[in-house]
């Protein structure tokens, strides 16, 4: 196993440049976004709201409508799988003058929006669900009043909900988190302009009359360049180079498990760009021992999860998580998914309430397991079935497309 690999734009940073350049009066350019089923609904509902964006392209021009430009759509927001979507554009449409329809997947419409729906309501506006409080539903959106939310919880997605509509309402919001979630909203509208003051756990967003445009490269997705830096440590030997990864502290907290574990992960700086830094990573095989995740270390790592789950597993060493009971909530049930799915290659895994446990044993994995349709479980199996030894056949292997479409291709160059 050798090579360099480039992974896709991070998700994240390319759903926000669209609906912040949507936003902003002027053409924002974006380079490198990340073409994928998740960003492509994101780009299709603001379209809906009006705003003129092109087909997603390595180069794109987007001239925003401003911040009180968008237009009520003629038909519901289709939000496919993705949460992203579905909960900073609830924020979005909370502050304009009209109601939008949210519609998802099947997977999408199980998960919880009270978590929006609580503070934004808060603000003035109204939301209508018809089951529970999933998807679909209607949000009303009104002339919104200032708030000082406490999350509770440590969600990205929330936090942007609300500094989004406190944006297009002109209304001071202020978010404290428990813990830091990532904060690219929070970098990409101080890039812009926006009055962001950030202090610890605490961010509050001032009114402002316009957003500036913006130029965004966007970097490497982490989270997608985890599953290689995953590969290359289980490898039994050869070395992975991945470039212009996103080296934002929120999103690395996968790299400081693995180091912890005994991962040999070089970082060097390279470049930065719309006020997130960017580098790239040698990683070596190596000899890897136990660990474990606690609450306070979850928001920067959330995502990677199932893949840490999964090389603990491959690597025969034990690894305990506790503090995730949101990974309950993610596109599956990751808690449930990872075990059961580690269980039906042989591994020795179990569920605890809030996180899950890997106990070490050297055998061989092999098996079929079910992605049930979330593209991070398709791909850290994909990993686990690549590390030496391991036979695993993933089926629906086309989930990925949410996130990380040429992944199975990128897997193969590297490990052919
Ligand atoms: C995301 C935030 C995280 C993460 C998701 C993307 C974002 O979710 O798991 O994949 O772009 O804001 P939460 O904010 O719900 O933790």
């Amino acid at each position: 196993m050798s090579g360099t690999i480039r992974v896709p734009g991070d998700k994240s940073i390319s759903h926000r440049s669209l609906i912040l350049a949507s936003l902003a009066d002027g053409e924002s350019r974006i380079r490198g976004i990340l073409d994928s089923e998740d960003v492509r609904a994101t780009a299709e509902a603001l379209r809906s709201l009006g705003t003129a964006i092109p087909s997603l392209a390595k180069e794109m021009g987007v001239r925003g409508a401003g911040l009180r430009g968008l237009r009520p759509p003629r038909q519901a927001l289709d939000c496919s799988n993705s949460g992203t979507t579905t909960r900073l554009l609830a924020g979005v449409v909370a502050a304009n003058p009209f109601s939008a329809r949210f519609e998802g997947d099947a997977s999408l419409s199980k998960r919880p929006m009270k978590r929006v729906a609580e503070p934004l309501t808060y603000m003035g506006a109204q939301f209508d669900f018809e089951h529970g409080d999933g998807l679909p539903m209607t949000v009303r959106g009104a002339d919104l009043r200032s708030i000082d939310w406490d999350t509770q919880a440590s969600s990205a997605q929330v936090k942007s909900a609300i500094l989004l509509a406190g944006l297009v309402a002109g209304v001071e919001v202020r978010v404290t988190e428990k813990s830091p979630s990532r904060d690219h909203t929070e970098r990409m509208l101080s890039a812009m302009g926006a009055d962001v003051e950030i202090d610890r756990n605490q961010i509050c967003l001032r009114p402002v009359r316009r957003l500036a445009p913006i130029e965004m490269n966007v970097p490497a997705d982490p989270s997608s360049a985890a599953f290689f830096v995953a590969l290359a440590s289980l490898a039994v030997e050869g070395e992975l180079t991945l470039t212009d990864v996103l080296l934002n502290p929120t999103r690395t907290g996968f790299l400081e498990a693995m180091t912890r574990m005994g991962a040999h992960v070089d970082k060097a700086a390279s470049a930065s760009s719309g006020g997130e830094e960017i580098g790239s990573l040698r990683v070596r095989s190596s000899r890897l021992r136990s660990t474990r995740i606690t609450e306070a270390e979850v928001p920067a790592l959330i995502d990677e999860l199932p893949l840490l789950a999964c090389v603990a597993a491959g690597a025969g060493v034990e690894l305990e998580i506790t503090g995730a009971a949101e990974l309950r909530v993610k596109e599956s049930d990751r808690i449930n998914a990872v075990v059961q799915n580690l269980r039906a290659v042989g591994a020795d895994a179990e569920e605890l309430p809030d996180g899950l446990r890997v106990r070490a044993s050297r055998r061989e994995l092999a098996g079929t397991i079910d992605p049930r349709g979330d593209h991070r479980i398709a791909m850290a199996f994909g990993i686990l079935s690549a590390a030496s030894g391991n036979h695993i056949t993933v089926t629906n292997p086309e989930c990925v497309a949410v996130s990380y479409p040429r992944f199975w291709e990128d897997l193969r160059r590297v490990t052919a």
